[in-house]
């Protein structure tokens, strides 16, 4: 069965024709944003376009979490008020939720727990960002935190049918969750997730952090304090409880990856005592 599922996975890999899909107007906006030359009507106008993204955009803009107090009733008036970058982790957030908020049967996570998961992991990553002055990284480990674990999404239905197969090989082999899907199934989350990024025409730092957030030393230097910080606040995540499923606690956090966000050992408790309070104010997004 093991050989079967590898080439089955290998054709959805190859023809990409399985992997989910979002609309193109995300790539879009984020290639948009992530051009130093930007023209934000330009985004503005892109948005527009779709009168339902338009409506769910409004609606995030005026959430507790996103909220800078007045109510926000245009997307010139958003992109003003929360600056594009903020703008285009709305559009993930609103787009990606199809694809992400499902139950995630392979793993045991039920409808929801992998969404409260995906933005527990955003929001505390962001904090972290803030917290070691790098806010020019809050956007895209936001928004790397609510994708990371995107190809669960695909895998979990192999994952339900090897898990007993993936729990032996973590045992005997003495590997993490990560390693032992690969050697069951040929491919891991981070594999799959990778090929669905390449699908959705994200940009390369994206797909650093979700092909990496589980192994930050093998990431390109250039995004290692990204995926690193994602990294990061995904183990103290699980850690928390918050997405544990059936693979949550064999997961490790990896010491070098601390280091490179410079966040102490007093500050990881720290985090770690605020995941409840940050489960609370993703719940309310
Ligand atoms: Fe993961
Ligand atoms: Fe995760």
């Amino acid at each position: 069965m093991q050989e079967q599922i590898k080439q089955r996975l290998e054709n959805i890999i190859s023809t990409m024709t399985q992997l989910p899909s979002i609309p193109d107007v995300v790539s879009r906006i984020i290639n948009m944003v992530n051009d130093p030359n930007v023209d934000f009507k330009a985004v503005a106008e892109e948005i527009a376009k779709d009168q339902s993204l338009t409506t769910n955009i409004l609606k995030l803009c005026n959430s507790a979490y996103f909220s800078k107090g007045k109510e926000i009733v245009s997307v010139d008036r958003a992109i003003v008020t929360l600056g594009l970058k903020e703008i285009k982790d709305i559009v993930v957030l609103v787009t990606c939720r199809n694809v992400l908020d499902k139950p995630i049967l392979g793993y045991d996570l039920a409808a929801g727990e992998m969404w409260t998961h995906n933005l527990t992991v955003a929001i505390l990553a962001k904090k972290m960002a803030m917290d070691i002055k790098r806010k020019d990284l809050a956007d895209i480990v936001f928004t790397g935190g609510i994708i990371h674990d995107v190809g669960k999404t695909v895998l979990a239905l192999y994952v339900a049918n090897t898990f007993k197969d993936i729990m032996k090989v973590t045992q005997e082999k003495a590997v993490t969750f990560i390693d032992a899907e690969k050697d069951v199934m040929g491919f891991n989350h981070q594999d799959i997730g990778l090929k669905i990024l390449e699908k959705w025409k994200f940009p390369d730092s994206l797909k650093a952090v979700v092909a990496y957030h589980h192994n930050p030393e093998n990431s390109p230097k250039e995004f290692y304090k990204a995926v690193s910080i994602v990294h990061v606040a995904n183990i103290i995540t699980l850690m928390a409880g918050v997405g544990i499923g059936g693979d949550g606690l064999y997961h490790a956090l990896n010491p070098d990856a601390v280091k490179e966000t410079g966040i102490s050992d007093a500050d990881l408790e720290k985090y770690y005592s605020i995941v409840p309070e940050i489960v609370k104010q993703a719940k309310q997004i």
